[in-house]
Parts: structure tokens; sequence; C-alpha cells
């Protein structure tokens, strides 16, 4: 009999580790721990957050972005809870591994802690959801509170929330100089609050890494350099289908030119009679 011990089971990484089970709330905090960067997309139908979930992508957002994306409008303001329902269940069902988080659509959380509840429980209850994402700092803690006291994890997020986009006067960097402070506080209040990670939109590196490294929460990077514990990109951006995008983006694919071109074969071959073939063809 050997006397040497088993060594330890080596933990599941957050990014395509195969625990057979969904990511939760618990197996973020441990990659904090562990010093883990991992990937966030975003996602709103159940074909691509099957293929994100196969990739080994741990966290879908059912962003209010789809109120661009998905629904055409030119911000994220006029898109509703009932909107976002029938988008966030099909992620869910589309996907077994993710933790799946909600996006609070404007209009639906800021006018007090009851509107709040009842738009979150409707998203846990109605698709499915493990979390929901709310804009905010220290004006909304009563609602995050109310949340995480009645079991409903909390991602917050800050900096260019693009729901106040008509406050900002722009989509424009946040953060610098002062703000930097007020952006610290409100990070350390939400953290105090009981969210269990937090978005950092369109601020300055060195601000979101000294977020990073003052709470004990993960940070959620987009536009906010490389020194977060995670990163999020809109889908459509990060495979380049959406034509115009912020200089934070980078292109992993070239999703607008390959639908283009597959459009324009298959209207060139149906126009010309090769499609369909025999082989596509019953008889
Ligand atoms: O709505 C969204 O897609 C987002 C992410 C970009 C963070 O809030």
């Amino acid at each position: 009999m050997s006397s040497s011990a088993a060594p330890p089971a080596q933990p599941a990484a957050l990014y395509g580790g195969t625990s057979g089970r969904r990511v939760t709330v618990r197996d973020i905090a441990a990659a904090k721990e562990r010093r883990e960067k991992w990937p966030m997309l975003t996602a709103y139908d159940a074909l691509t957050a099957r293929i994100f979930d196969e990739a080994g992508i741990p966290v879908l957002l059912v962003g209010d972005s789809a109120a661009m994306v998905v629904y055409g409008y030119d911000s994220t303001i006029p898109v509703t809870v009932d909107d976002l329902i029938p988008l966030t269940a099909a992620v869910v069902r589309g996907s077994k591994r993710a933790m799946v988080v909600a996006d609070l659509p404007f209009g639906s959380y800021q006018t007090g802690v009851p509107e709040a509840l009842s738009a979150a429980t409707r998203f846990l209850k109605e698709t499915g959801a493990h979390a929901v994402k709310l804009e905010g700092g220290r004006r909304i803690i009563p609602q995050v509170e109310a949340m995480v006291a009645a079991g409903i994890p909390v991602m917050a997020h800050l900096g260019l929330t693009p729901q106040s986009v008509n406050a900002f006067g722009g989509y424009r960097v946040q953060g610098r100089g002062q703000d930097g402070d007020e952006l610290m506080a409100d990070a350390k209040a939400l953290e105090a609050a009981g969210a269990f990670s937090v978005v950092l939109e369109c601020v300055p590196e060195d601000l979101a890494a000294h977020v990073t490294s003052s709470l004990s929460i993960p940070t959620i990077g987009i536009g906010g350099g490389n020194r977060t514990d995670a990163q999020v990109l809109v889908w459509q951006d990060m495979a380049g289908l959406t034509p115009q995008t912020a200089k934070f983006v980078k292109k992993f694919a070239d999703m607008n030119g390959l639908l283009g071109e597959a459009a324009r074969s298959y209207a060139d071959e149906v126009v010309s009679g090769a499609y369909p073939a025999p082989e596509h063809t019953y008889h």
C-alpha cells in the first residue's frame, strides 16, 4: 500500500471546465481566488447560446443590448421586460453549463425596490435565468440588497452604463479624474450590498485595475483594459457581425463578410438554377 496521499483534485477551470452542471456564483468566486481570468459573452437565442456554451463560455448575458442588435433600436432605452423574457428563456434552453444572466431593462428597477424585485423574479421564474444584472452604483443599493436577500444573485454594472446615455451626453469613457473615486465608492458599496460581480464598461485601464484589486468579487471588463478578472463583449461585435464598433472591440471573425457571401452565393444559385441540385431534391 502506498503511503503517499493522492494529489488534491485540480479545481475545474471556469472557462471550458466540464463539471457536468451549471456554473454557479460559488464557481465564479472561486475563480477570483485562483486569479483565473474568464470570458463572458452576450447571447439572445438558443442556437448561439448552444455554440457559446459548447465553446466553454461560463457566463452568458442576455443583455439589454438586444434593443440594438436584435430589435434595431438606436439605444438600449426602449427595450422592455416583455421583450427580453422570451430571449432569455431561449438562451437558458439552448445552454447546459453556462450561468445565464438576465439584464434588467431601463425602467424596470430604477423606480423602487418592489418594481426591481418584481422584474427580477419574473426573469427567474419565467425564463430560468440564474442571476440578474442592473446598472448603477450607490443609488440602486436598496434594490441590490432586496434582491440578494430574496436569493437572487446580482451582477452590477458601472462606468459607461448605456441606460444613462442621455445623462452622459453620449457614449463616453467614464471615471476619469475625480469620477474615479466615485466609481470606486460605488463598486465597494455594491460589493457590500452583496453583488457577486461587477461589469466595468469604458473606464481607464488603471481605474479598472485598481477596482479589481480592491474588491473580493470579480470585475468584468468591457473597454476597461486587460487587468480585470473577466471580459465581456456583445457577441455580434466579437464575431465581426456589427459593421461599426467601439475602440475596445476586437473582431475575432468576419461574420458580416461570411454571411453576406453566403447570401450572395445562395441568391446567385437560385437565379441560375444551380440550387436546388438533385441531391437537395426528393424523388
Ligand atoms: O447589454 C449588454 O450587452 C451589456 C454588456 C455589454 C455588458 O450590458
